[in-house]
């Protein structure tokens, strides 16, 4: 099998866990790092032994390039993913998959077009405890889902954002707390419980109003058609990373994620499952996922099959979110 090369494009705080998980693959092989800031570029492409390249137009018109991730502030993934995926390349977006709905179907026009794969990193869906609530539902002892309630409370105080001066601005982040945290959270909610729409959101800059414009703590209702409900609150004034909680309720049953940990009601008993030895690597952040996801996106494309996290499953987070910002501000729309 001939590894695929790659290339990561953006170098800063997440893409140590892609380079972590390229390193333990023989599906693919990191070939060249990208970035605008010269300091972070020379340290990547040092440290990974691989070519660096200042702009990432030269980085996706090399032929020894197969595939790139997009690690770029959020306001760049529609025009870098499109431009790569014109040039011949698959591309891994972090998330979010676009900041507005348009940009989400802008890039799975472009995939669509070019035939090559394009997925988002919900990572978390590859966790041990999403994965095993997945396999439950699927397995349908627990019955239909009634409704559901997720938490994330986590801490990220002024230097967060005044490091990165991209984040914290809509032109640039596209909102906050719900656009770059809540996203995995929302995601794996729509995912596990079959999809909703939105009620209503509201949103407020809680504790940081003075450094950012957008949300640092929202809540949202979505109700699916059988008038299920599912309540999401997400606020980044904890004062840690609290485990990240996901309550979802059946007609014959309960689970409850607390982080790695869960809890399952059946008919036929209460079953207590941890997955907290998952080996983490990287940045560290709520689950282990990137590895295994990134895993799976290889041996897909070497197995000629479409990639698990679809161009649909980011457009319907990024149209779930979009609507969410657009109810909060009662008409106030963001800027486009
Ligand atoms: N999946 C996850 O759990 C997870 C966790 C953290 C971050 N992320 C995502 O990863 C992405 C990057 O976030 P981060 O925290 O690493 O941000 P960061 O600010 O630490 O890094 C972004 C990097 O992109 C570089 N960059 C900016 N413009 C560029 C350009 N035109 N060409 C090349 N490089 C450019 C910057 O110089 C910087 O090094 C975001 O989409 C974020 O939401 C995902």
């Amino acid at each position: 099998m001939k590894r695929l090369g790659v290339g990561v494009i953006g170098c800063g705080a997440i893409s140590g866990n892609h380079f972590h998980a390229l390193e333990k693959l023989d599906t693919a092989q990191l070939r060249a790092v990208c970035d605008i800031d010269p300091d972070k570029l020379q340290k990547a492409a040092q440290e990974q032994g691989v070519k660096g390249y200042a702009d990432w137009r030269e980085l996706i018109s090399q032929r020894d390039i197969d595939a790139v991730h997009v690690c770029v502030p959020h306001y760049l993934h529609a025009q870098i993913s499109i431009a790569a995926l014109q040039a011949g390349k698959h591309v891994l977006c972090e998330k979010p998959l676009g900041v507005s709905l348009k940009e989400a179907q802008a890039m799975a026009q472009a995939a669509k077009d070019s035939g090559k794969s394009l997925t988002v990193c919900f990572q978390n869906r590859f966790n041990g405890a999403s994965r095993r609530m997945k396999e439950i539902i699927d397995g349908g002892e627990l019955g239909p889902i009634v409704g559901g309630s997720a938490f994330v409370c986590w801490n990220r105080g002024g230097a967060y954002y005044t490091d990165s001066p991209w984040r914290g601005k809509w032109a640039t982040e596209g909102g906050s707390v719900l656009i770059n945290q809540a996203i995995h959270t929302l995601d794996l909610m729509r995912w596990l419980s079959g999809g909703f729409e939105l009620t209503a959101a509201s949103m407020s800059a809680k504790r940081l109003a003075d450094v950012i414009e957008t949300e640092d703590t929202c809540d949202i209702l979505f109700t699916n058609a059988q008038g299920g409900r599912f309540l999401l609150y997400c606020s980044n004034c904890g004062v840690s990373n609290m485990p990240v909680q996901l309550h979802l309720i059946f007609e014959r049953g309960e689970m409850h994620m607390d982080g790695p940990r869960l809890t399952i009601k059946k008919p036929s008993g209460t079953l207590f499952e941890d997955y907290a030895t998952e080996t983490k690597v990287g940045k560290d952040y709520w689950g282990s996922g990137h590895g295994p996801f990134i895993a799976d996106f290889y041996s897909r494309l070497q197995a000629g099959q479409p990639p698990f996290i679809t161009p649909d499953d980011g457009m319907e987070s990024t149209r779930l979110m979009e609507e969410a910002y657009l109810s909060s501000a009662q008409g106030r729309r963001r800027p486009e």
